[in-house]
């Protein structure tokens, strides 16, 4: 039996990486060390995301260099207060068929999305995309897209829940629409449990996800 008490931990692989993507992601770790230097446990996170990220797309046949980018980038937003979230929201224009208050944890990663692309323009639409899908997941999820998102979701840092093990468990063995289908499920059913809003898109990606199932 699996002693429970054992951190959880992936393989750190070893790409292959050509010069240039090795100093892209140098310069990547050192932007995100400064952006979120006052948030010593979003940073680590961040890092770690964007490992476990780089091992979970070496499998699943995404690139693991915009893996890793994508993981060290998701929380960019994150170094901001809630109200300045919802405030570069509205100054972007981002509409949620939802107030934005009520919608701010999922705002982080669509606005990271929206601004970065000016700051890192050799980093290709895929990278954004996988950012700004890393809350609210999507219908039509990209293999990168579930990598970022899963792999936020269960990064050795986290704390473990029942979910998040039972998503730990499948990675990297399970097929990777179903790993994503179950973080995206137990992500529904913490917002129930906790008694927050949940967003109707999020229903809507839900629906339509069962729908791709059965059909
Ligand atoms: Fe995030
Ligand atoms: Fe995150």
């Amino acid at each position: 039996m699996a002693d429970s008490k054992r951190a959880w931990s992936h393989p750190l692989v070893d790409i292959p990486y050509t010069e240039a993507q090795r100093d892209e992601l140098a310069r990547l770790e050192r932007d995100i060390r400064v952006q979120l230097a006052e948030k010593p446990k979003r940073l680590a996170h961040s890092l770690s995301v964007a490992r476990c990220a780089e091992w979970m797309a070496s499998i699943y046949g995404a690139d693991p260099f915009e893996a890793r980018c994508s993981g060290i980038l998701h929380d960019w937003c994150k170094a901001w207060t809630n109200d300045r979230q919802i405030d570069e929201a509205a100054a972007l224009g981002i509409e949620m068929g939802a107030p934005l208050e009520k919608v701010q944890p999922l705002l982080h990663g669509i606005i990271a999305a929206k601004i970065l692309p000016e700051r890192y323009p050799e980093l290709p639409g895929s990278v954004w995309q996988a950012i700004s899908r890393h809350t609210t997941g999507a219908a039509d999820m990209s293999a990168l897209d579930m990598v970022l998102f899963v792999a936020d979701g269960i990064e050795p840092l986290r704390k473990p829940s029942p979910g998040i093990e039972e998503v730990r468990a499948m990675a990297g063995s399970s097929p990777l629409d179903e790993v994503f289908k179950t973080s995206f499920a137990d992500g529904i059913v913490y917002v129930i449990e906790t008694r927050r809003y949940l967003y109707e898109g999020t229903i809507d990606i839900y629906n339509a996800l069962i729908e791709k199932e059965t059909a």
